[in-house]
């Protein structure tokens, strides 16, 4: 009888204990995966650099991301800059490779994505340009990273890449000067162009496009009537649809070497102060 009693409790005890231990294991799973994470970015930013007296030994990819990640000049390439990675269209990218969603920073061990992919492989993966200036890190594509520190490198830019994705679109007023600050450093376009326009190394010079569109293409395209069409009937317009995807627009689809710029990338308003910006060029 005692024994029955006892064997009743202890089972009774082994029972709420189990209730217990999966009703937490789930927070303790996530406070486990949280701290790891936290180490990882943090080891992450020490391989972003900039190098400092305590940390000699980093990538330093700040030399032309800027340390921040915000973006900065590629040194010695006449203007060409290197992109912030505090980006949506980073965002955007990811979001597609997933197939509609992407909430969670990508794991040691899970497939890579692409800014994994970016990283191991260079910017041939952002634009199809084997000479682009980002260098390819990993180890086996010549570089000087391990797998692992590529890990914590892509879940450092994913932390950066999930904020920014959370934070609301900014209207952008319709004036020159904003899109002036769209063109400079809000997108990409002055690391091709050149915050002058003059354009850097073959990339094509602006300073004339709210005369006349650039026919001379460094990469010729299959569509170049269309697109002197489209400028003589409404240069806004053909703006427009150059730079949201030139490629789809004015080349079969076949790439131009420059990005599309999708609306998650460039809002409605801040490509309405941009062709304003645009227009405003003439020599
Ligand atoms: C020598 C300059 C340079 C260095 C160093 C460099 N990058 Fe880059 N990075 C670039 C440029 C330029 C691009 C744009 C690629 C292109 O358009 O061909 C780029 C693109 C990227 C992208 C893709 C951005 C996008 O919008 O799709 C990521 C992610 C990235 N770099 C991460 C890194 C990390 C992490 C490091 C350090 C391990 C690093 N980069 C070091 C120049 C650099
Ligand atoms: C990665 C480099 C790159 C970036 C970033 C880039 N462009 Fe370009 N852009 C090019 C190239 C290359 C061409 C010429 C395409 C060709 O030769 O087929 C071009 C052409 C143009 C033209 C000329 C079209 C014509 O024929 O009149 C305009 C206007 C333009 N870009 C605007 C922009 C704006 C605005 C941005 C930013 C939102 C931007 N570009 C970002 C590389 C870039």
């Amino acid at each position: 009888m005692r024994i029955k009693t006892l064997s009743v409790v202890l089972i009774g005890a082994m029972a709420l204990f189990t209730a217990f231990y999966w009703l937490t294991d789930a927070s303790r799973r996530e406070a486990t995966y949280n701290a790891q994470l936290k180490e990882l970015v943090a080891y992450g930013q020490e391989l972003f650099g900039p190098p400092t007296a305590t940390n000699l030994n980093t990538a330093n990819c700040a030399k032309c991301h800027g340390a921040d990640g915000m973006g900065g000049e590629v040194p010695n390439l006449g203007g060409r800059r290197a992109p912030n990675l505090h980006s949506k269209s980073i965002y955007e990218k990811l979001k597609a490779q997933a197939g509609g969603a992407w909430t969670e920073i990508r794991k040691p061990g899970d497939p890579p994505d692409y800014v994994n992919l970016v990283i191991r492989y260079g910017g041939v993966v952002v634009s199809g340009d084997v000479h682009s200036p980002m260098p390819a890190w990993s180890i086996e594509a010549g570089g000087s990273l391990t797998i692992n520190q590529i890990d914590a490198l892509t879940a450092l830019v994913e932390t950066w890449v999930l904020e920014a994705s959370k934070q609301p679109d900014v209207q952008v007023p319709n004036t020159v000067e904003a899109g002036q600050t769209v063109f400079t450093s809000t997108s990409d376009c002055a690391g091709c162009h050149g915050a002058d326009l003059a354009g850097v190394g073959q990339f094509p010079n602006l300073q004339n496009i709210g005369n006349a569109p650039v026919t001379e293409l460094p990469f010729p395209i299959s569509q170049l009537d269309k697109l002197k069409a489209d400028y003589a009937k409404d240069p806004g317009a053909f703006l427009e649809a150059w730079i949201r995807d030139s490629s789809a627009n004015y080349n079969d689809g076949a790439p131009t070497q420059m990005p599309p710029h999708p609306q998650a990338s460039l809002s409605d308003s801040a490509l309405q102060a941009l062709i304003t910006f645009l227009l405003a060029q003439k020599q």
